[in-house]
């Protein structure tokens, strides 16, 4: 006689449940994302300017935005070689290309010929990155693969 521990293993042993679900394709979550950390803040009012002031925003992109790790994406929204994410935040951009070996690069977003957005929109198997100003290429793991007059 089975015994089941769980209405999974039980659907499962009649064939009626839906495969594969998220308890199947799920990873162990990492120690450090399981951690609480809620330190005192105090009861003090917090100043509107916080929320409304330009130079306040300022300092929380330099001291909070570039220092802070981000989650940007899933590895399952760019499965393959040359898929691709555009991650924008605070006024940044930064661009994740799955490269040929599986690994993840990320990069700010810009041509490094004058500084043009380089890719509009995330997208799928992506052999290159052709910037929209002057045509300078860039490979899937960043280095240039073409630029006019070469
Ligand atoms: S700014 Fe990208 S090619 Fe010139």
């Amino acid at each position: 006689m089975n015994t089941f521990t769980n209405r999974y293993d039980f659907q499962r042993s009649l064939g009626t449940e839906l495969t594969p679900n998220w308890r199947d394709l799920a990873k162990p979550v990492p120690p450090t994302l399981t951690q609480e950390s809620s330190p005192n803040l105090g009861t003090a009012r917090i100043a509107p300017q916080r929320y409304t002031s330009y130079e306040f925003h300022r300092q929380e992109v330099e001291k909070v935005w570039k220092r802070t790790w981000q989650v940007v994406c899933r590895e399952e929204e760019v499965p393959k070689p040359g898929d691709h994410f555009v991650y924008d935040v605070a006024g940044l951009s930064f661009l994740v290309v799955r490269q040929d070996d599986d690994t993840f690069k990320g990069f700010w977003n810009v041509c490094l010929h004058r500084g043009r957005r380089l890719c509009d929109a995330s997208g799928h198997g992506a052999t290159q990155f052709k910037c929209g100003y002057h045509a300078w290429t860039w490979k899937p793991d960043g280095r240039l693969a073409f630029f006019p007059g070469e």
